[in-house]
């Protein structure tokens, strides 16, 4: 706060004037400068009337510092000056040739599209400045929100038409990001696929561009709509580190391009692919939020930023939302052979073990025997639950758990009454053939009256039943995404008011019933972004379960995303993947998220039950510390034999350190882990949970474990232990 301080006093005497607390705009020099704590960002209007980038990095004090944004020299007839120019948020317009950030076509078919500043006004910590074509009211209305606490941007656009004429919208991101001028960066970025989604990989930034995206209707398995950049040299615990993430859930894209004039500039929004947005008289468009920020202390700085900003901002009920709870769910135990007898018998089961919530998977409703048949007839199996759900409810209840059910509900089998009634609700071109996956189509959720029937089902079972969470499923993408209802130019919509009707379904359903908790899962993890996040309590990260394979999912999913909405299940083995690792391991690994169970308890043997309640029983003690402290990744699963977390509850009172071997080889100890985010001059208790730790628990400074580190007794193949540290009084 000192900064502030600083900034007052040479705001005063500068005359600079003061709009808000971390908003300011210097008159003369037509510059803001938003600042935080943990980041600044300046830009400033240039003699030509456009807007431009001018600084994004460290915290600033002083915005005489900043110089106004200047007009470039052309370097030749082929390098004008407005490609040197970051402009903050082109129009495809005059000779820019980068990625645009407004791209549109007039009803007479002009396409040029030249930005320039108008107004801005400053309310409280947001700041919006209009940007208008330099021929016609077109405009764009930038949106800036910085989080005071963690200085992370939150940006979007709308864009408005204020012409008498139609216009066709092409591209309409929601930011471009700058980093400073220069080259040797390097984007870090996560990739995968069903069953191995969020790999973190990091490459250097060459000349050109490199596109993450979605073109599947989803956020998609295959990219997760977030990046950080750094300078080549950053790790977890040092470095510059500028990041993002695109709060969207259908097709976004975000490219991130080195110009030849070392520009690197990050654009990112609603995918530009198969996209088209028409905007009559009057109409606007908002772009989704772009949130970016910057760290000074690495990719472990980066991610607890983003993991406070979620808990606090974005992610339902904020600060107030309680632990999640410890779930069981026999999706993997009993698949479609699900029974009112079969779930109580699980149930009193789970029950005994500590688990808070109990979930009934697919298979409850309709003729849903297998994948084939019963999607859209959300209606209970009566063969399976005879007297409905209530009984098991009930019981369920009656045992101290909460109740639970799965529904995918934007999905049909042709095989179901829904189908046969409307075969005209899925998305398709007429005539053509509707591609089915896991022999399911796709309710076109654009059509308000789709919209509606599915707010209806999912509102009357919430209505008729207690539940308290649905896990929301979505287990295809999209194909023939085609909308006949529509005009053939206005068709392409869909990609846009598909997801913004899933957001209103999600909206309302949660206004309604206020302690209602929702899963986003799709096929595990196919739809985990800040924009579903709004509406959702926790994320299923990925249909596979296995625990070593958990361990790189989980560091990529950390990258992005607080460990509070992480669903970790412990389940059977051999698993997936056909690897086998002990329970202990396997509940180590998921102790470190929102823990589930999905075992078949029917098989599981008294010293299994034994340890899985022990384990249920120390995972209360310290989640609060897992799902809303502060993460350290001590050694990564991708680079270390042994892998390391640590946990570190955000009043310091408490860490968790869990550790992996992956094999030990040549009787070598593992490593000695330092431990971070301590107190130097605090005493702590350091136990491990298991017995794992060198020479037993003990009491040791916070100086020592972190600079000396702790040796933790790992010998087996897939060994693994958790140490609790707990600060003395
Ligand atoms: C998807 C989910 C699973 C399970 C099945 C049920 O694959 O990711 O967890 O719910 O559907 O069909």
């Amino acid at each position: 706060m000192r900064r502030f301080a600083c900034f007052v006093a040479a705001a005063l005497f500068a005359c600079v004037i003061m709009d808000a607390q971390n908003i300011r705009f210097d008159q003369a020099r037509k510059i803001w400068l938003i600042t935080s704590e943990h980041s600044s960002y300046a830009m400033g209007v240039g003699p030509s009337g456009e807007l431009q980038h001018l600084y994004w990095g460290a915290p600033l004090w002083r915005i005489e510092d900043v110089p106004a944004a200047q007009t470039a020299h052309d370097i030749s007839s082929f390098d004008p000056h407005e490609m040197i120019e970051n402009e903050e948020y082109p129009g495809w317009g005059g000779p820019r040739y980068y990625e645009p950030a407004l791209k549109i076509t007039r009803a007479d078919g002009d396409r040029d599209l030249v930005l320039h500043y108008v107004d801005h006004r400053i309310e409280s910590n947001e700041l919006t400045v209009r940007l208008r074509d330099i021929h016609d009211p077109i405009e764009a209305v930038l949106h800036y929100r910085m989080d005071p606490a963690t200085g992370i941007l939150e940006r979007f656009s709308v864009v408005e038409n204020r012409t008498k004429q139609a216009l066709r919208i092409e591209s309409a991101q929601s930011a471009t990001w700058y980093m400073p001028p220069g080259d040797g960066y390097r984007l870090s970025y996560l990739s995968g696929r069903w069953a191995a989604e969020t790999q973190l990989n990091r490459e250097p930034i060459h000349e050109g561009m490199k596109v993450i995206e979605s073109r599947l209707g989803h956020t998609g398995h295959n990219f997760n709509p977030w990046f950080a950049i750094d300078r080549g040299d950053a790790d977890e615990a040092h470095g510059h580190v500028w990041f993002g993430a695109l709060a969207w859930s259908g097709n976004w894209r975000i490219s991130v391009e080195q110009t030849p004039y070392r520009q690197v500039r990050v654009t990112g929004g609603m995918n530009t692919f198969d996209f088209s947005y028409t905007l009559k008289p009057g109409e606007s468009l908002r772009t989704p939020s772009f949130y970016g920020g910057f760290s000074e202390r690495g990719f472990g700085e980066a991610s607890r930023l983003l993991d406070d900003l979620e808990r606090a901002d974005i992610a339902p009920h904020g600060a107030k939302a309680r632990l999640r709870p410890v779930l069981y769910n026999s999706w993997e135990a009993t698949e479609f052979n699900v029974s009112e007898a079969g779930q109580k018998a699980l149930a009193e089961k789970a029950a005994k073990l500590g688990v808070e919530l109990f979930v009934v998977d697919d298979g409850w409703f309709g003729k849903r025997n297998n994948d084939h048949a019963g999607l859209g007839d959300w209606f209970v199996n009566r063969q399976k639950f005879p007297n409905g759900l209530k009984p098991l409810i009930d019981y369920v209840n009656s045992l101290g758990m909460d109740f639970g059910l799965w529904v995918e509900p934007e999905m049909v089998n042709p095989d179901s009454d829904l189908y046969r009634a409307h075969p005209d609700w899925v998305m398709n071109f007429p005539g053509r053939p509707r591609s089915e996956l896991r022999n399911q189509l796709v309710l076109n959720l654009a059509r308000d009256d789709v919209r509606d029937y599915i707010f209806n089902v999912l509102d009357k079972l919430a209505s008729e039943y207690n539940i308290r969470y649905f896990k929301w499923d979505m287990n295809r993408t999209f194909a023939e995404p085609g909308w006949p209802e529509m005009a053939p130019d206005e068709q392409k919509e869909i990609w846009v008011q598909y997801v913004q009707n899933l957001y209103d379904i999600l909206a309302r359903l949660r206004g309604k019933h206020p302690k209602l908790e929702i899963e986003s899962c799709s096929g595990g993890g196919g739809r985990i972004d800040l924009g579903i996040l709004r509406y959702v309590d926790e994320f299923w990260t990925s249909d596979n379960t296995e625990a070593f394979d958990r361990l790189r999912i989980q560091e990529g999913f950390s990258q992005a995303y607080a460990a509070r909405f992480m669903s970790a299940w412990v389940t059977d083995v051999p698993n997936m993947n056909g690897r086998s690792t002990s329970l202990s391991y396997r509940f180590l690994v998921a102790l470190q998220g929102a823990l589930g169970v999905g075992a078949n308890l029917n098989n599981w043997s008294a010293e299994d039950t034994t340890l899985a309640t022990r384990l249920i029983g120390t995972y209360k003690q310290i989640r609060e510390t897992v799902q809303n402290g502060n993460l350290y990744r001590l050694r990564s699963p991708r680079e270390h034999d042994t892998s390391a977390n640590e946990y570190v509850a955000k009043d310091g009172s408490q860490a968790v350190l869990f550790a992996f071997r992956h094999s030990q080889q040549y009787n070598l100890p593992a490593p000695l882990i330092e431990l971070q985010g301590l107190d130097e001059r605090a005493t702590y208790r350091v136990e491990s949970i298991d017995n794992k730790l060198a020479g037993g628990p003990r009491e040791a400074s916070g100086a020592w474990l972190m600079q000396h580190g702790l040796q933790v007794v790992l010998k087996d193949d897939f060994d693994a232990t958790a140490v609790i540290v707990r600060k003395s009084d």
